[in-house]
């Protein structure tokens, strides 16, 4: 069944649908049209072909006053919303096609950890850790969009590890099964962190065979040389939460 939409769509929706990066960020000033933009393309996506698209951010009541109320409203000026087709206890709208979009929020942790999905779009996506962001960036077999309003400190993660455009790479080099190596700013005389990004660690200072390496590890490596001093996010350092009683 051939089926035509007329919408009104800006430079960033274009942007968004003729980008062949796997990982696109965008970066923009409040009411900017971000949100507006991404939401027409995630439908546009949904209904060319069967997709699962999952639309997240950090808390469910910021999502359902942002993301989740554009998504109704921008369905509804298209006139394809259809009350039967949101199941309000999940979230989650399914088109005739077979696609779905379904919206969660980061604190149901469950959900960092469920299935695959083939398109994800964090909202605001510097209120996530990296940890969170990578959880669900490496059960997202398509495209991957964050959007954010760059009103935070340049040593953001998303900026350190996101912008600077190896981690497509990294994500595409995790899902092929390859290991990754990351560089650990402690002491050589103290162990590795046992696990990172969900993945346990594997010591390679012990031996330079990588071929020998088990699987599904990151092999940590200590940080050598100028290494120990670095602050540009290369150097992973371990962190603690302290809580103030
Ligand atoms: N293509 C469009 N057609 C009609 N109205 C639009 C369009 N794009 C944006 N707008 C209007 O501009 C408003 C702000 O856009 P949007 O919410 O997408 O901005 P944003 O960049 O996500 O902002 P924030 O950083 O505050 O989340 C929307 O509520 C909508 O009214
Ligand atoms: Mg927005």
């Amino acid at each position: 069944m051939a089926m035509e939409l007329k919408i009104q769509t800006t430079k960033t929706f274009e942007n968004a649908y003729n980008c062949e990066k796997k990982i696109q960020l965008h970066q923009g000033s409040a009411r900017s049209g971000k949100s507006f933009a991404i939401i027409q393309y995630l439908i546009v996506m949904a209904l060319e072909s069967k997709q699962l698209i999952s639309i997240v951010r950090k808390t469910f009541p910021a999502l359902r006053t942002s993301a989740l109320r554009d998504f109704k409203d921008i369905m509804g000026d298209m006139q394809i919303w259809h009350d039967d087709y949101w199941m309000s206890t999940e979230h989650t709208y399914r088109f005739p096609n077979g696609s779905v979009i379904e919206f969660f929020s980061t604190d149901t942790a469950e959900k960092l950890k469920g299935l695959r999905r083939d398109i994800l779009w964090i909202d605001e996506a510097n209120e996530l850790s990296y940890e969170q962001y990578f959880q669900l960036a490496i059960r997202t077999t398509g495209n991957i969009i964050v959007s954010y309003n760059p009103s935070f400190s340049p040593k953001h993660w998303l900026l350190s590890e996101v912008a600077d455009g190896n981690d497509a790479d990294v994500l595409n080099a995790i899902q092929q099964g390859y290991n990754i190596a990351t560089v650990f700013g402690i002491k050589k005389t103290l162990p590795m962190p046992e696990s990172y990004l969900g993945r346990p660690v594997f010591n390679g200072d012990e031996s330079d065979l990588r071929f020998l390496d088990p699987k599904g590890v990151v092999v940590g490596l200590y940080a050598k040389g100028k290494a120990k001093k670095d602050t540009s996010g290369f150097v992973k350092y371990p962190t603690i939460m302290l809580q103030a009683a």
